[in-house]
């Protein structure tokens, strides 16, 4: 049984319902995924793609009924040795299995919570460039010990990940300020409680210092973050596409694929 929040697609499988956006977002890991694990080929034998939360690999547009492939799907069509897809839901990752093994029957699917295969040391490929997608819909999502896990436990990896631009954290601004004492979503993404001294003067104020100490962590590992791309929906942004890698050679990599947008219109830098 699907839940109220998934559709059926034509192949009687659910699909994740999307906006007409998730283009934009599919359009940058497509490029990022091509101008790498193709770059890349002769450097590294071993190129391995990393969905973490992967989802049942087609999106189906609500309002138009469009199907378009999911970041699985799309990581497929291009030139890894090895790809790892989790989703913890057991419907999901159900679709995502048949529909995988259609395309390539290598690559694996696993059911389950991505931060404790992290914490198990079940994410880490030595000897391969590991290009990870962590597409998350809220901080909940990406505590951060398992993102330092993955990160410390992959020498070469680069990591795409979606910002929501408020992640929740704008909504829930007053509730976490004022919980003391728990154990809030934003202690665990942050990785520490230090937060709760700062002095902010909005919700919009608390949620960009939250960011920024993300960021922050980010580089204290070596992790320089390359230009962000918006994600808009109705003309108001709704993600961010941000890249994260201790190489240059994927900023230089990302530099050239972000010139062009999903309606392959050049994008003015
Ligand atoms: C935004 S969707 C993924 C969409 C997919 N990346 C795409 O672009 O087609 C996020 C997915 O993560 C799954 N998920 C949430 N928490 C997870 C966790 N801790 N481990 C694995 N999957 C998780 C959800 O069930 C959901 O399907």
């Amino acid at each position: 049984m699907s839940s109220p929040q998934q559709l059926i697609a034509s192949d009687g499988l659910v699909a994740r319902p999307s906006g007409r956006w998730v283009r934009r977002k599919h359009h940058y890991l497509d490029r990022y995924c091509g101008i790498t694990a193709t770059g890349m080929k002769n450097k590294w034998p071993r190129r391995v793609f990393l969905d973490v939360m992967a989802g049942p690999g087609l999106c189906k547009i609500e309002n138009t009924g469009e199907e378009l492939p999911g970041s699985p799907l799309i990581a497929l069509e291009h030139e890894f040795t090895d790809w790892l897809f989790i989703e913890s839901d057991a419907v999901l990752a159900d679709a995502l299995t048949k529909r995988v093994a259609k395309v390539n029957p290598k690559a694996q699917v696993v059911q389950g919570d991505w931060t404790t295969l992290a914490s198990k040391g079940q994410l880490d490929f030595p000897n391969a460039l590991v290009v990870a997608f962590v597409d998350p819909t809220g901080i909940q999502q990406v505590p951060w010990a398992a993102l330092e896990r993955l990160l410390k436990g992959n020498r070469t990896i680069d990591l795409l990940m979606t910002i929501q631009y408020a992640m929740g954290i704008t909504l829930n601004a007053n509730n976490y300020i004022e919980s003391q004492a728990e154990q809030t979503a934003l202690d665990q993404f942050l990785g520490e409680r230090e937060w709760r001294d700062w002095r902010c003067h909005s919700a919009t104020e608390f949620k960009d210092r939250v960011l920024a100490r993300f960021f922050e962590k980010m580089e204290a590992l070596q992790f320089k973050s390359s230009r962000q791309q918006t994600v808009e929906a109705e003309g108001r942004p709704l993600y961010r596409l941000a890249l994260f890698s201790r190489h240059p050679k994927a900023d230089e990599f990302w530099q050239k694929i972000i010139t062009v947008d999903e309606t392959g219109q050049k994008e003015l830098l």
